[in-house]
């Protein structure tokens, strides 16, 4: 049987990847899972109980209790929290544990748009739509800066460059589930292109590969 319409969207921290998803479900009427919330809800949940991110067994146990109902929390989207996430991610039980709640979004019959850095290669390697998107790491701290201080964060733009390639080196290092393309995946650069362009290419890239999806 056909499966279902699945678009995976992978790139390193804000490569646009989040903007491009949001787009793409409401481009293509599918429902759209950030992975990325699961690993921070992870981390900061773990960090509220005074527990250590370095802690394997109690961070698997907190993905573990994880559900869909408890990742509107604001105090995911903070800086402090792509940290922790990146920190908790390294654990294989963490990843794990995380990965029934992926997968059976990715079962939905109606498709769905499923965006981290694992999806086309371990979450979802069956997806027929997969986008690598990607961007120069100082154009991505440009981007999560402006982000971050509209948010009233009180950061410097050196500070969020190091924070991002510290990042992509962790999750790059990861020896289970690394960061990198699936080997079918159109990359897509976004370092010179406007968000509205960045969007507009994706969307091109997935029309072409519905395209060949429904003649499969
Ligand atoms: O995408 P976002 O910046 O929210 O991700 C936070 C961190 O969560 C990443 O730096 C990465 O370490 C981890 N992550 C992951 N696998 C995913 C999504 C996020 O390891 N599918």
């Amino acid at each position: 049987m056909k499966p279902p319409f699945v678009i995976a969207v992978d790139g390193p921290a804000a490569s646009g990847k989040g903007t491009i998803a949001t787009r793409l479900g409401a481009a293509f009427g599918a429902p759209v899972l950030d992975t990325g919330l699961l690993y921070r809800a992870v981390g900061v949940l773990l960090q509220r109980r005074g527990g250590d991110l370095g802690d394997a067994a109690a961070a698997a146990a907190v993905a573990r209790a994880l559900t869909a109902d408890m990742l509107t929390d604001p105090g995911f989207r903070t800086r402090e929290a792509g940290e922790a996430a990146s920190r908790v991610a390294v654990h294989p039980s963490v990843r794990e544990a995380l990965f029934e709640m992926q997968r059976a979004f990715a079962r939905r019959p109606e498709g769905a748009v499923i965006d981290g850095r694992d999806i086309g290669t371990v979450i979802a390697p069956e997806a027929p739509a997969k986008l690598y998107v990607t961007a120069r790491p100082e154009v991505r701290a440009e981007r999560r800066w402006r982000q971050l201080a509209g948010q009233g964060e009180a950061v410097t733009y050196e500070e969020i460059l190091a924070d991002i390639r510290r990042r992509d080196a962790r999750d790059s290092g990861r020896a289970d589930a690394p960061m990198r393309p699936a080997a079918d995946a159109a990359l897509l650069d976004t370092s010179e292109m406007t968000i509205e362009q960045a969007a507009d290419a994706a969307r091109r890239i997935v029309e072409a590969a519905r395209a060949r999806w429904e003649q499969s």
